[in-house]
């Protein structure tokens, strides 16, 4: 594998009058060529923020600060002029927002729609765009006679379909999906996200993939990266981080997944105040909530450091001089 992405030290503020919230703080990410990198964490925990970011479609009082990087294929968009985005998103870099159903026009047939970006992007007639747009929504499995329909008339399942054929119309290098599947039923949720997993398989599809939910990024991410106040707090391949977490926020994440086994038991929320972005605590962010704080949990900011191999966790449990 070959490194697609490499994000380095992406901060993004929201600045209003009485506040300013660092929504992203100081992230560095990557992804590999064909690799489905996971971001989960709760809600307010940046994660759209993260990926607005990346689209740069960050919009005031909301401010990308300056001395970040964005290396896609070794060239930073961030210092690419403004008015060369939109040409890049869609081609380079396309986007499933988290409210994808404002994502389709809805008085335009959704194969016309998906033509209209084809056209736009890779420059080619009517004829052939709505060729490509009809093959990309047989590849997402739209049945041709559905093709030429309004949004309205497609379940929200299908319109999902349609939204990730939209997607990947102009086999962008990097897809950014934002929440992809939350609102619809666990149903069709299982075989939107058995989509993503064949796209990746047949189109070595690079993703973004964003969630709440952590069982649901672990089954089709190779890796996955937690996010808590605008923080990275854990990285590791999906399965390492479900079946052992390090930070005690993932922690709780795991234990708030209800068990499918054994007796039902009740959903545990994480205990605890989501964070004050305006009003963080010093030291850890997760400190006043965690179960596992010491002493010096109150005075030292932990850094994101290798915790075991592949792995990497900001607590300061994982600090080589606190490891026995
Ligand atoms: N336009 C805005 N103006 C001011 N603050 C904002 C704005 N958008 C987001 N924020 C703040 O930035 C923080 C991160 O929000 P963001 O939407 O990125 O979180 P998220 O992880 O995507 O949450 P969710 O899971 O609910 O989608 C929150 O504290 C939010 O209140
Ligand atoms: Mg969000």
């Amino acid at each position: 594998m070959s490194t697609l992405l490499e994000v380095r030290g992406l901060n993004t503020v929201y600045r209003t009058p009485a506040e300013t919230v660092r929504a992203v703080d100081g992230v560095d990410l990557t992804v590999e060529r064909g690799e489905i990198l996971g971001v989960v964490g709760e809600s307010g925990s940046g994660k759209t923020t993260l990926v607005m970011s990346l689209m740069r479609l960050i919009k005031p009082p909301g401010r990308i600060l300056k001395g970040g990087e964005m290396l896609l294929d070794g060239e930073d968009l961030f210092r690419l002029p403004r008015s060369e985005m939109p040409a890049r998103r869609g081609q380079d870099l396309a986007l499933i927002p988290q409210s994808a159903m404002h994502a389709l026009n809805p008085v335009i047939p959704v194969d016309r729609q998906i033509a209209e970006g084809i056209s736009v992007h890779q420059g080619v007639g009517r004829k052939a765009a709505m060729r490509t747009a009809r093959e990309r929504l047989r590849e997402v499995g739209i049945l041709p006679e559905r093709h030429n329909a309004y949004p309205h008339e497609l379940s929200g399942g299908m319109r999902q379909r349609c939204i990730i054929a939209m997607a990947i119309a102009n086999e962008p290098k990097l897809v950014i999906a934002d929440e992809p599947v939350s609102g619809l039923d666990v149903v069709v949720q299982a075989r939107i996200l058995r989509l993503i997993s064949e796209l990746k398989e047949s189109r070595g599809l690079s993703m973004i993939l964003v969630s709440h939910d952590l069982p649901t990024v672990a089954k089709i991410c190779d890796r996955i990266m937690v996010m808590y106040a605008g923080r990275i707090v854990e990285t590791g391949k999906a399965r390492a981080v479900l079946d052992k977490p390090l930070h005690p926020y993932t922690r709780a994440l795991v234990e708030a997944i209800p068990q499918m086994r054994g007796p039902r038991q009740p959903l545990q929320p994480i205990p605890g105040d989501p964070p004050d972005l305006h009003n963080l605590p010093p030291g850890c962010n997760f400190r006043p909530r965690c179960p596992a704080a010491f002493v010096d949990c109150k005075m030292v900011d932990p850094s994101l450091e290798e915790a075991e191999r592949g792995r990497k966790a900001a607590c300061l449990l994982y600090h080589k001089e606190n490891r026995k």
